[in-house]
């Protein structure tokens, strides 16, 4: 079944084209106006979407070497993220499914970020574990069965990727903070200053970074410039070190208490090599088996999208024409 996918939560507009098996195109425009202001303005980013989705649409289309008649149904976000973002793209994908007279199914972006890993029979073996760390979510699941999400532990305050974005502009190293981050801390030292493991003594599987991202800010604000920015490197190492020590530590209770043999990493902050070079270690003496998507994958991008439409309109799920965007939806 060939499904069409729209992205546009946030600031990628992004099309994907999937079939059965394969990711046959996944365009990604990041939008660059957001830079300077430090963080995603969303009136921009609605405009962006609209300038941009046709194209993005038509361009994948097109690499993926297919017609809009070849088309079988079609996958769009609608939550959780920015309204005026979602709007469009839930708007486009109504318009082409009633013109091609094709399914069509809204699905939740935090589900596409957990499905953007095959769960072919090569994929994670069920139950398993799965961490969703993003910019918006930091979520541990166990995940029993397809489409079954059972929430084990969140964060009680700021997301992973907020984390690092927020670090980052303590530090001045622009948007989005975690490839900034990642980049700064490959010449820096992980052990140079001490940040806090938030609840890792606590009997849950919960998180918290707001109180590490402070300290960070307390440490900056406590050397001057010349210090400060000859210290980045081991800062960004070292804040980056405390936020894989706790997502792993984490991880590995929950793999643990529920008898897991697989586990799955999501979401943008995925990409980060540090995180997966620790899951990668920890899985490998533990013997678990290890499931992270491709980077580009990991951000926002359709194909996760279009790959958890595949798998729902397949198994007989689609939407109505009334469905409206959900703007805080949760799993
Ligand atoms: O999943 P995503 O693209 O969007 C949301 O659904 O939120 O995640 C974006 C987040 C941002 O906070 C960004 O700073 C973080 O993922 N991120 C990273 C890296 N690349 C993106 N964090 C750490 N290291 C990276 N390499
Ligand atoms: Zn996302």
């Amino acid at each position: 079944m060939l499904v069409l996918g729209i992205e546009t939560s946030c600031d990628e507009t992004s099309a994907a084209l999937v079939d059965d098996e394969h990711i046959l195109a996944n365009i990604i425009a990041t939008q660059l106006v957001h830079s300077e202001y430090g963080g995603v303005v969303p009136e921009f980013a609605s405009r962006a979407h609209i300038k941009q989705l046709s194209l993005i649409i038509k361009e994948a289309l097109h690499k993926a070497g297919k017609d809009f008649r070849d088309i079988d149904g079609i996958a769009v976000t609608y939550g959780p993220g920015l309204a005026g973002s979602l709007l469009i793209g839930l708007g486009v994908a109504k318009g082409l499914a009633l013109r091609l007279e094709v399914p069509w199914i809204g699905i939740n972006h935090i589900e596409g970020h957990i499905l953007a890993v095959s769960a072919d029979a090569t994929g994670p073996r069920y139950p398993y574990v799965c961490l969703v760390v993003s910019g918006g979510h930091t979520l541990l699941l166990l995940i029993e069965e397809q489409f079954s999400y059972k929430i084990l532990g969140r964060t009680i305050d700021d997301a992973a990727g907020e984390a690092f974005d927020k670090v980052a502009k303590v530090l001045n190293l622009g948007y989005p903070g975690g490839p900034a981050i990642e980049q700064k801390a490959m010449n820096g030292n992980s052990r140079a200053v001490h940040f806090p493991r938030a609840l890792l003594n606590k009997d849950n599987l919960d998180f918290s970074f707001s109180g590490l991202k402070t300290s960070v800010l307390y440490f900056a604000q406590s050397l001057d410039q010349d210090e400060l920015l000859s210290k980045i490197p081991d800062i960004a190492a070292s804040f980056q070190n405390a936020v894989v020590d706790v997502l792993s530590q984490k991880s590995f209770r929950a793999i643990e208490k529920y008898n897991c043999t697989s586990i799955v990493l999501a979401g943008g902050v995925a990409r980060n090599s540090a995180l997966r070079h620790r899951f990668e270690e920890d899985c490998k003496k533990n013997g678990i088996h290890l499931f992270i998507p491709a980077p580009e994958l990991c951000t926002d991008n359709a194909a996760m999208i279009a790959r958890a439409g595949n798998m729902r309109l397949r198994s007989g799920y689609q939407s109505s024409f009334d469905l409206d965007v959900i703007p805080n939806l949760s799993l």
